[in-house]
């Protein structure tokens, strides 16, 4: 079996021998893709999530590509989304020839602020993007009041965020024109590698489920001509391979059924993190090392545990201090480097890539994602924040 090089690494799966047996089922029976796993997993998320229309696909990326492609973004387009994300947030923009401005982060949750969305929001601006960021849900309804009345379209990235909610309703279950799910082995469920995407609209919803099949149409009353036999299907636009096996649905299944077990232990260790937190740092707003926000009118889904590190005032290093607890075992991992930081995506944003963002750098500065997982109890967050306090007692000296 493969072993990570920590003892607690910042996310990892949970399989079980119930998800073993669906995946070796699955590997025995007639469809090793599309067959009826695929559409079984898509149904049992949609109910999971109260969702209207889910397509499962190969992964958050090929989801984040498909909803865009789905809504017809394009060359010309605007997305406005922010700097604290995984690159896909926006690099799936740009395959679909869309370009991206990054508005900046409330500096305390990293997720968007409205206020500077409302600022970027300008004739070409097609849609705007919300990370939902360590699993705290963004503030959809201030977002939605910004999207709407400007016939702008507001989509969620749920990547992060499985089993949140916002204002009484789960993230990604419709609420927005569209929301994307990533199954990478560190989210809330696994396939592997995979994904899925809601679309509230039915016909984006039939868009999404050609544009993951190469674009292929199957319904006859859509053809452009009548059928000459039963091999007959048209392309009728650029699609791609995105599908996701009856393997990784299989999978999915299994794994979709041990998803409320899985956020209560998620709950749980923040819980314990937080006791943990205020006993060694104190707590307040003034602590040296914070606890990501609570807010509410919303539950988390604790997707990662980022807390906010006063590396500064500590006059301790980041990189050292990742070091150290590598050293003792524990993972850690920074979400994110703002993506006007990097090359890539500086080139593509251009003179706007230099403008200022201090809630983003205010939150990069200070960011450090501890290990966060279904795999760990109470005792390990205990351990976690012990060799936390140790390791900056250490470096500070
Ligand atoms: C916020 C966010 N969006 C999109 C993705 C892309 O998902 P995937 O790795 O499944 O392609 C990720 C993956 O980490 C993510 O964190």
């Amino acid at each position: 079996m493969a072993t990570s090089a920590f003892t607690r690494p910042y996310g990892r799966q949970s399989i079980d021998d119930d998800d073993v047996a669906a995946v070796v089922a699955a590997l025995r029976s007639d469809h090793l893709t599309c067959g009826p796993q695929v559409p079984a997993f898509e149904a049992e998320l949609a109910t999971w999530l109260g969702a209207p229309h889910v397509t499962v696909c190969s992964s958050g990326t090929a989801a984040l590509h498909l909803a865009y492609a789905a809504l017809g973004l394009g060359h010309g387009d605007e997305l406005i989304t922010t700097p604290i994300t995984f690159s896909a947030t926006a690099s799936a923009a740009y395959q679909v020839g869309a370009t991206v401005r990054f508005a900046d982060v409330d500096p305390v949750t990293g997720n968007l602020d409205p206020a500077s969305v409302a600022a970027l929001i300008g004739p070409r601006t097609r849609a705007i993007v919300a990370v939902h960021l360590a699993g705290l849900p963004a503030n959809l309804d201030e977002l939605a009041a910004l999207a709407a009345p400007r016939a702008i379209y507001l989509i969620e990235d749920a990547c992060h965020a499985l089993g949140a909610s916002y204002r009484g309703r789960l993230v990604a279950s419709g609420a927005a024109d569209a929301a994307v799910l990533s199954f990478h082995p560190v989210k809330h469920i696994t396939t592997g590698e995979g994904g899925a995407v809601v679309l509230r609209d039915p016909e984006r919803h039939r868009a999404a489920q050609r544009l993951r099949h190469h674009g292929i149409e199957r319904d006859p009353a859509r053809w452009s001509r009548s059928s000459p036999g039963p091999w007959y299907h048209e392309v009728v636009e650029q699609g791609f391979n995105y599908r996701l096996s009856d393997l990784a649905c299989a999978l999915g299944r299994a794994q979709l059924a041990r998803l409320d077990g899985f956020l209560v232990r998620r709950r749980a260790l923040a819980d314990a993190y937080r006791t943990a937190l205020v006993a060694r740092f104190g707590g307040g707003a003034n602590a040296p090392v914070r606890a990501p926000a609570v807010l509410p009118d919303r539950d988390s889904a604790h997707h990662l545990f980022p807390v906010a590190i006063d590396f500064a005032g500590l006059a301790v290093d980041r990189g050292a201090l990742m070091t150290s607890l590598a050293a003792r075992g524990v993972g850690t991992q920074v979400h994110y480097i703002p993506l006007p930081h990097h090359p890539f995506h500086r080139q593509r944003a251009g003179a706007d890539a230099a403008r200022l963002r201090p809630g983003a750098d205010a939150y990069y500065a200070r960011t450090l994602s501890l290990p966060m997982y279904p795999g760990l109890d109470d005792r390990d967050a205990a351990a976690v924040i012990d060799a936390l306090a140790d390791c900056l007692l250490e470096l500070s000296q």
